[in-house]
């Protein structure tokens, strides 16, 4: 495999420009990592999903910094050329603006991200010109906000009225005037989505918002299969993973009971012990 250019954010603004969809999936490990590498995705985001889909709780609030930026190191040493996205923690931005710098601080330096994402809407635009001033690039993550679960009442679809619709376009612009590298837009219907990403020059990702984003991104375990339980509706399931994972256990068990496993291939050749008891 020849390798590809380093991935940067004037990668991604040319392939907005072009009308290239931009690919991005999740990752938390090293070998996942290479092989979405290897496939070609442009972006990665090792998200605070990890906090569901590798830790096992119920939100994503309960993952700290520390897990993360350890997760988006492993990721970045198996993905050397992707746009690395770091996706700030619950409460590691909101406290004040020195905590946000460094905290993204470590992302970009310990993990090598190239950029950082934070959730919110118009009330974090300040966060954000902090952040970019000091040299930070912040994805804003905008629409269905898990870290803001509470506040929501629930994991519910965002901007569905024309209210919210168009506050959502005002919140994106804010944030852009605030100095976003880019959006991400989950869970908000198709036509304010389409409206944001014609309406900025910035890469706009979604998630669960229609065909008109620039990009597109799905939680891996979500889309692989190897989630359980009831998935948002934008979820497409790619493979059965977790189906795949269970058939080799399983066949792992049956051999290691029957005794069919190990045998002499696996086995080390050695010096024959004379009257061994
Ligand atoms: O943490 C995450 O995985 C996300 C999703 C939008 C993909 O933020």
């Amino acid at each position: 495999m020849t390798p590809r250019d380093k991935l940067t954010l004037a990668s991604l603004q040319k392939m907005k420009r072009d009308g290239a969809p931009i690919s991005m999936l999740t990752a938390y490990d090293y070998p996942c990592a290479q092989i979405l590498e290897e496939a070609g995705v442009e972006c990665i985001l090792v998200g605070d999903s990890a906090a569901q889909v590798v830790l096992g709780h119920n939100s994503t609030l309960q993952i700290d910094v520390d897990f993360l930026v350890t997760l988006a190191a492993a990721v970045r040493r198996g993905a050397p050329s992707a746009y690395l996205v770091g996706d700030m923690p619950y409460m590691s931005y909101h406290v004040n603006h020195e905590e946000a710098i460094r905290n993204a601080g470590r992302f970009m330096r310990d993990a090598g991200c190239d950029c950082v994402k934070i959730e919110g809407d118009r009330r974090i635009a300040k966060t954000i010109k902090r952040m970019s001033a000091a040299t930070i690039p912040v994805m804003a993550h905008l629409g269905l906000r898990p870290q803001a679960v509470h506040q929501l009442g629930g994991y519910r679809a965002q901007g569905r009225d024309a209210d919210g619709a168009q506050r959502l376009i005002d919140d994106a612009r804010r944030l852009e005037d605030a100095g976003a590298c880019a959006l991400l837009l989950e869970a908000v219907p198709p036509e304010p989505a389409q409206a944001i990403a014609e309406a900025t020059e910035l890469p706009v990702i979604g998630c669960g918002a229609g065909p008109h984003c620039d990009g597109h991104v799905l939680v891996l375990h979500d889309m692989l299969g190897i989630s359980e339980g009831l998935l948002p509706r934008f979820v497409k399931q790619y493979g059965n993973v977790r189906t795949d994972i269970r058939n080799a256990v399983d066949g792992y068990l049956s051999e290691v009971r029957s005794g069919k496993y190990p045998a002499p291939e696996h086995t080390y050749k050695g010096s024959k012990m004379q009257d061994a008891r």
